[in-house]
């Protein structure tokens, strides 16, 4: 078997390549998603039997203000993975977000349909549709990734670590580390699921989680303020874009889901915002 993994510098895909061998981790410069028409060719040429895409356009306001960027690696790109996959027989594993969805209703299942409120959203769901279209796929949908890169956990803490407020508003989503993402779709993969799966955290609003990240690394919760809109934010976000795990949940027997799972792995030590 030769696992191609891409976004291999990512969060997700940083993690994923520790576990899986025989793998060959793809960066923009062996397989630049920005150019959908050569990818198709350098799968040709390196050949690999499991794809497990794990690159993406994921700067939310950035998809919004450059769509064609976000139209080529998100939407045109998947379409090469899923062009080479189709000819050579080849299983593909995508990752797919929780922007998908308009945000209204929430807890949203593997069958709820989508309708994206922005082009971050909107060019995943192209990518995700394209991917479906092999028949052998499993698309992992997922929510509020963290990691390494700067996100809302680690300003939270270092902002709070700093003596400093900070503002969140009250919208609701299913935070998961990276580590717990790539452990616990590495399981699901390894099981030989087609179709699609929502693998996240579970439910929380962005405030209760500020609050309990305060809770969990001792810091001051005082400081953490509501605010009633999203400053300084160019496209728009989904109010309550929180994932169903039940599936999941019902194939993975360890905890990937729980708030103090994911804040476990939060490397704060070495925090470079
Ligand atoms: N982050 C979240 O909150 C979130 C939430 C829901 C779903 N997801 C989905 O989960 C998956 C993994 O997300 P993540 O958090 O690991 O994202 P990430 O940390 O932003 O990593 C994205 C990866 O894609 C690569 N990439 C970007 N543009 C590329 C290009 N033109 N050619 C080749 N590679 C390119 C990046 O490479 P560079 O390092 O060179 O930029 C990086 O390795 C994505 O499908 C994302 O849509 C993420």
């Amino acid at each position: 078997m030769k696992v191609l993994i891409t976004g291999s510098s990512g969060q997700l895909g940083s993690e994923m390549v520790r576990l899986f061998s025989d793998i060959i981790p793809s960066d923009r410069k062996m397989i630049n998603l920005e150019n959908p028409l050569k990818v198709y060719d350098d799968l040709d040429r390196i050949k690999p039997t499991l794809i497990i895409n794990c690159a993406a356009m994921t700067d939310v306001d950035a998809c919004q203000t450059n769509m064609e960027k976000a139209y080529n690696i998100n939407s045109a790109s998947p379409l090469s993975i899923a062009r080479y996959a189709i000819k050579n027989n080849v299983r593909v594993i995508h990752f797919s977000t929780d922007f998908v969805f308009n945000g209204e209703g929430g807890n949203y299942t593997e069958d709820s349909i989508p309708d994206p409120i922005n082009y971050y959203g909107m060019s995943k769901l192209m990518g995700d549709m394209a991917i479906e279209a092999i028949p052998n796929h499993l698309v992992i949908r997922t929510s509020g990734v963290y990691g390494t890169k700067k996100n809302f956990p680690l300003v939270v803490y270092q902002r709070l670590r700093d003596g400093k407020d900070i503002k969140v508003i009250d919208s609701y989503y299913s935070p998961i580390h990276a580590k717990n993402l790539a452990k616990a779709s590495s399981d699901v993969i390894k099981s030989n699921l087609t179709g699609r799966i929502n693998i996240s955290g579970e439910r929380i609003s962005r405030k209760n989680f500020a609050i309990q990240i305060a809770e969990f690394f001792k810091l001051d919760p005082s400081k953490i303020l509501e605010s009633s809109e999203f400053s300084g934010q160019v496209a728009r976000r989904p109010k309550d874009s929180s994932l169903k795990i039940d599936e999941a949940r019902s194939i993975i027997k360890w905890d990937f889901y729980s708030v103090k799972s994911n804040l476990s792995l939060l490397d704060v030590k070495n925090l470079h915002l």
